[in-house]
């Protein structure tokens, strides 16, 4: 099988103010398609700069990032774009719009990359009715319960039908009986859709629901572990 994303002996050093730290001090991951990967690790140990250098939204001190076997550091504006389109992000705080609708937030990446407005719509209302919240699509995300935002976000991330979805403990900020709903759904867009998935999360319980684990410490991986075959 071959990688769809692989770290090549990643290294990212942050300063603070004159204050070198190392977030990240060689990490090599390689991820297959269709697979459902866990990052497990304490707070501070490079999760989330790990998942931001596979996601193209910061660049390495050193190493690489491949996609498809491409160094994305070779890649043109033009090119990251595009690439940028092909994943979806999910974050702990959901990041939606406070003054758009459920809708108008799935409806908005959408818009970004040129699609109609009927189109877009309609994908958006189908992409809600995915998540279960066919009877949201109007409500704004403060009102709507954590659980739900989270699946928003989660429809909006899908909105350009990305191969890879990367998740920063997008259970963060809910209760566990929502975590497990999140999962059972993400799950599901793993087996029908066949998207990649990458998750941080605290939760050992959730991360064993995964195909595979990686743990994190002090900015390396220190340890694999296969939950499912
Ligand atoms: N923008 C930044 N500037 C300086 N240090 C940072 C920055 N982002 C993260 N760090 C530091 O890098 C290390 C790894 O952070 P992070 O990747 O956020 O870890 P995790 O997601 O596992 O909690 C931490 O020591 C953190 O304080
Ligand atoms: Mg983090």
């Amino acid at each position: 099988m071959t990688a769809v994303v692989e770290a090549v002996n990643l290294r990212k050093v942050y300063m603070l103010g004159k204050v070198p730290v190392e977030a990240l001090r060689g990490v090599n991951l390689k991820v297959e398609e269709g697979e459902f990967l866990s990052v497990l690790g304490p707070s501070g140990s490079g999760k989330s700069t790990l998942l931001n250098l596979i996601g193209a939204l910061d660049r390495p001190t050193s190493g690489k990032v491949l996609i498809d076997g491409a160094d994305i550091s070779t890649f043109n504006e033009d090119r990251l774009t595009d690439l940028r389109r092909k994943i979806g992000f999910v974050f702990q705080f959901f990041n939606l719009i406070p003054r758009f609708t459920a809708l108008e937030n799935v409806e908005l990446p959408m818009a970004i990359a040129g699609l109609g407005k009927e189109e877009r719509r309609k994908r958006a209302v189908k992409l809600l009715e995915t998540v279960g919240l066919a009877d949201r699509i109007n409500h704004k995300p403060a009102e709507l319960s954590g659980g739900e935002q989270q699946r928003v976000a989660i429809a909006r991330a899908l909105a350009n039908d990305p191969r890879f979805l990367l998740m920063d403990e997008p259970t963060g900020n809910i209760d566990s009986k929502n975590a497990s709903e999140i999962i059972e759904l993400v799950e599901r867009l793993n087996e029908e859709k066949g998207v990649t998935i990458i998750m941080v999360t605290h939760d050992q319980r959730l991360a064993k629901e995964t195909h595979r684990t990686v743990h994190m410490l002090d900015g390396l991986i220190v340890d694999e572990r296969v939950n499912k075959p």
